[in-house]
């Protein structure tokens, strides 16, 4: 694996994912490319040993799995989930507000939890996915603007003196962004609607509905090595995943499964909350002559990973960390323990990875939150609860979780992928 190579073909990922429904779009590209067939949920599978699948769910999550050619019930599934979504801004129907002192401006949800003051005076885009009457049917369009349309200005702090002294920002009043006067602009409350339409190549007319989100227009770039750029958090790990399932033997049968909705708790039905993973490797082993009890008996032999970003001890806060597992930037992916188990690992699950990243010659850290710091979770729980099957929560270490723009390190993304291609070339049958 080249280093510098990884590196920027992961920045192009992360900067061409704008949303979970690109992220989705990017992965499946990825995935034909290297042989996997696109299955429909929709209609009856033909599968065969050996061969490569995927499918999507919603447009905005994916699964994929190489068939192994040994016995399914006995070998399990080697599974890698992750997720495609990031925290952001989404359009609300109706969304231009025309105020009275003549500014267009868009009407907002948050989606997830940002670090709302991030997202403030910076150029913004619109990405997502239109939904278009064309002819009888209702069509669904993604769509990029790919260029700068919108900012959330600040209040001058000669209008607030006290702003650094920290402020409540009020995600009705102070997030909704400035799309510029409407002095010139022919309807301008339909002004999201008709730059929409053009995107997709239709009139405002035929565009029924959208799932609209504002995205950093600036794209991410490196800093030796470190990484700045939107959405590290999760698509580092998607990335990664990605490389594994692709430049790995075929030994057990090898999964990934990219849920979307992981920041709003995973219970959609593209979430990893819901029977979408259990339900696709049900499919699977029915499609190769097996039965539920199968199914079962493949659970109880398989391992997964739940790779999702991790904190990374920050330089002007190190006292916000455990006193002993403190990750730092460039030192490997780090197992998340949680006697909570907001993470899915236990002494068993971590050792197992352990063991892979020493075969794989691919350092490991570990974290733990304070005591007195409650943390965040992952898919891990929620992927292994639908399953039964034994999870490990590990990831990247990242600074500056939820921002619109993280910080990450080039060795991290790395050897995760190193670490993902050894998990799935693992020979036993039980790790
Ligand atoms: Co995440």
């Amino acid at each position: 694996m080249q280093r510098e190579a990884f590196a920027d073909g992961l920045l192009d990922f992360c900067n061409r994912s704008v949303t979970s429904f690109h992220a989705a779009a990017n992965v499946a590209s990825r995935l034909e490319a290297a042989g996997f067939k696109q299955l429909r949920e929709g209609e009856a599978w033909r599968l065969d040993k050996g061969g490569k699948y995927f499918l999507i769910r919603n447009r905005s999550a994916v699964i994929a799995f190489e068939i192994g050619k040994g016995d399914l019930a006995d070998d399990g599934f080697r599974i890698i989930g992750a997720h495609t979504d990031s925290p952001s801004f989404k359009a609300k129907p109706g969304p231009c507000i025309v105020t009275q002192d003549g500014y267009i401006k868009l009407n907002t949800e948050s989606y997830g939890g940002a670090i709302l003051s991030t997202w403030l005076d910076r150029p913004l885009s619109l990405a997502g996915r239109a939904v278009v009457l064309h002819g009888d049917w209702l069509e669904e369009r993604l769509f990029d603007c790919s260029r700068p349309l919108a900012v959330i200005p600040n209040l001058a702090i000669h209008l607030n003196r006290s702003i650094n002294d920290g402020y409540a920002y009020n995600k009705q009043v102070d997030m909704l962004p400035l799309i510029g006067r409407a002095k010139g602009i022919d309807n301008p409350g339909g002004w999201l609607a008709g730059i929409i339409a053009a995107e997709v190549n239709t009139g405002p007319e035929a565009l029924v509905d959208y799932d609209a989100f504002l995205y950093e227009a600036e794209p991410g770039c490196r800093m030796g090595d470190l990484l700045s750029a939107s959405r590290q958090d999760n698509l580092t790990m998607v990335y990664a995943a990605l490389d594994g399932i692709i430049h790995s033997g075929v030994a057990a049968t090898k999964v990934v499964a990219f849920f979307d909705n992981e920041e709003v708790g995973s219970a959609t039905a593209p979430g990893a909350d819901s029977e979408f993973l259990g339900g696709v490797l049900l499919r699977l082993v029915r499609a190769l002559g097996g039965d539920e009890s199968d199914y079962l008996q493949a659970c109880a032999n398989s391992a997964a990973i739940s790779a999702d970003a991790a904190h990374a001890v920050h330089p002007n806060h190190p006292d916000k960390h455990d006193p002993i597992n403190r990750p730092v930037l460039g030192g490997g992916p780090t197992i998340k323990y949680s006697a909570a188990q907001k993470y899915t690992t236990n002494g068993v699950t971590a050792a197992w990875f352990a063991q892979v990243c020493e075969e794989a010659g691919v350092p490991v850290q570990r974290y733990v939150n304070r005591s007195d710091i409650a943390g965040g979770s992952t898919i891990g729980p929620a992927m292994s609860k639908h399953t039964g099957i034994a999870t490990v929560d590990v990831g990247a270490p990242i600074l500056a979780m939820h921002s619109i723009r993280e910080t990450g390190h080039v060795d991290d993304a790395v050897y995760s992928a190193k670490a993902f291609r050894a998990f799935y070339d693992m020979v036993t049958s039980r790790p």
